[in-house]
């Protein structure tokens, strides 16, 4: 061990890390071999690149709008096509399904992995038991189970495992299910110095969503999507509470395109709203995100006082494997950001900051939009589609989640013909396992949705 620790003190000491053996002395064998490991797995010369760019704001150049297409515009014919075409894709296997569920969640403040929330429905049901109900409506509409490939990270990985076994899958295929892990990245302080958890281990976060592919490929899902002749991947984030996975509509839409890439937004509730903008940069589909787009950009309007930028990014993405496969080679850039890191101190005490203490590297997935010259963009209904739950309360909260899945819900039963008074003020929950997105409310199924307010 002598010699490789040597080894690893004239690196760390070239790069001005020597402090992370500052313990060396008090470690044990076992924590010595564990840290020499991670030492051995950084990039310190990136490393060093990214914290000169740490604390700069990315200011995203040369922007221009771009243009959505509107569900709602089509006419009931062509709708039904896509959503045709999209059945017979989702038949045949063609489909298939990544959520990427390995952040952490911090501005919510749940312990454990996003997805096992409840955002305090009646049912109780956690994110990821109302993503797998949807899924087994789907799969068995289409006869045909559709993979769920299940973006965990180092930190979250087993607890996520272990909530799918207790809860037997949720009734879902268990072979239909393939957890993997994204990659992670040290985290460095304010002068550059990475950042200790403990005496015997380094302060690696996950390395941001924009992993996913180059993990798809490593963990070789890719190569085995492409033996099961899956052409479509449909995207989406684990946090959104009435996500419509995998939708038929929207598959058959990126698909009769003839594009690679087709992503659904919405209008920005608000000129400042938290979203990333979708927009063309340097000429190419692009995402400026929320932390780096100027205020005169979000503000940015016409002469009829039209946003130019209006297009918020829902995180809901149909890629072609094709295209994944050339995203996964691509390098994609980090971003920084200024975040609260739990540490230590020079004596090795616990250290939990108050303010932001250091920054966490990240790659963004939209970041290879701009490998493409065009993608199609769906605008659809914030309404029927887009509930995220990031922070504890106020904006974007279970309790807004919540609220907005029971005016979901409430819209389905109207329109399947229930009196307003009925289910005005009052919670009303439909089990995705009844129905996707509204569809299938027979007098038998109302009658029992109203009995219980809960199905
Ligand atoms: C994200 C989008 C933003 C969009 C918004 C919509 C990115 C970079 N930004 O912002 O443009 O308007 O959602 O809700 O995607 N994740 C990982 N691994 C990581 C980090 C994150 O899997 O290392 C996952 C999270 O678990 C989550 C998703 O990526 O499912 C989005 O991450 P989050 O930090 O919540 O992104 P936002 O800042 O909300």
């Amino acid at each position: 061990m002598q010699t490789k620790l040597n080894e690893v003190r004239n690196k760390l000491q070239a790069y001005g890390q020597e402090h992370l053996l500052a313990f060396w002395p008090s470690l044990s064998d076992d924590s010595r071999e564990k840290l020499l490991q991670q030492i051995d797995s950084i990039d310190f010369d990136l490393l060093q690149q990214l914290s000169g760019k740490a604390g700069k704001k990315e200011k995203p150049d040369s922007i221009e709008p771009i243009s959505a297409e509107k569900w709602t515009e089509f006419d009931k014919s062509r709708q039904a096509e896509l959503e045709q075409l999209g059945w017979s894709l989702l038949k045949q296997g063609k489909a298939a399904v990544l959520v990427v569920a390995g952040g952490q969640g911090t501005r919510l403040g749940h312990p454990g992995p996003k997805g096992t929330f409840d955002i305090g429905l009646p049912s109780r049901k956690s994110l990821f038991q109302l993503q797998a109900e949807r899924l087994i409506n789907l799969s068995g509409k289409a006869q045909k189970n559709i993979p769920w490939y299940i973006m965990t990270s180092p930190e979250n990985d087993a607890e996520t495992r272990s909530f799918f076994a207790e809860h037997h899958y949720f009734g879902y295929d268990e072979n239909s299910i393939y957890f993997f892990e994204q990659g992670v990245f040290p985290a460095i302080d304010d002068k550059g110095k990475v950042l200790l958890a403990r005496k015997d281990e380094i302060v690696m976060a996950p390395s941001g969503n924009g992993d996913c592919f180059p993990a798809l490929k490593r963990n070789g899902i890719l190569d085995q999507m492409k033996q099961e002749g899956v052409e479509w991947l449909f995207y989406y984030n684990v946090d959104n509470a009435i996500v419509r996975i995998a939708d038929p509509a929207f598959i058959g839409y990126a698909a009769a395109s003839g594009l690679q890439s087709a992503s659904k937004v919405v209008r920005k509730s608000h000129a400042r709203e938290r979203v990333g903008i979708l927009c063309m940069q340097n000429g190419r589909p692009a995402v400026a995100e929320y932390s780096d787009i100027p205020e005169e950009l979000m503000l940015a309007a016409d002469d009829k006082g039209q946003w130019l930028f209006p297009y918020a990014n829902i995180s809901m993405h149909l890629f072609h494997v094709n295209f994944v496969e050339k995203a996964a080679a691509y390098p994609m850039p980090f971003h920084a950001a200024n975040k609260k890191i739990r540490t230590v101190d020079a004596k090795g005490d616990k250290v939990v900051p108050e303010q932001p203490n250091g920054y966490k590297f990240e790659k963004f997935i939209f970041d290879c939009f701009p490998l493409m010259e065009r993608m199609a963009l769906l605008e659809v209904e914030r309404e029927d589609e887009f509930a995220p739950v990031k922070n504890k309360e106020g904006q974007d909260s279970p309790d807004t989640a919540r609220e907005m899945l029971y005016h979901l819900h409430r819209k389905w039963l109207l329109a399947a013909g229930v009196s307003r008074e009925l289910i005005e003020h009052q919670p009303v929950e439909i089990s995705p396992l009844l129905s996707y997105a509204g569809e299938g409310l027979d007098s038998e199924v109302i009658r029992s949705i109203l009995a219980s307010r809960v199905v």
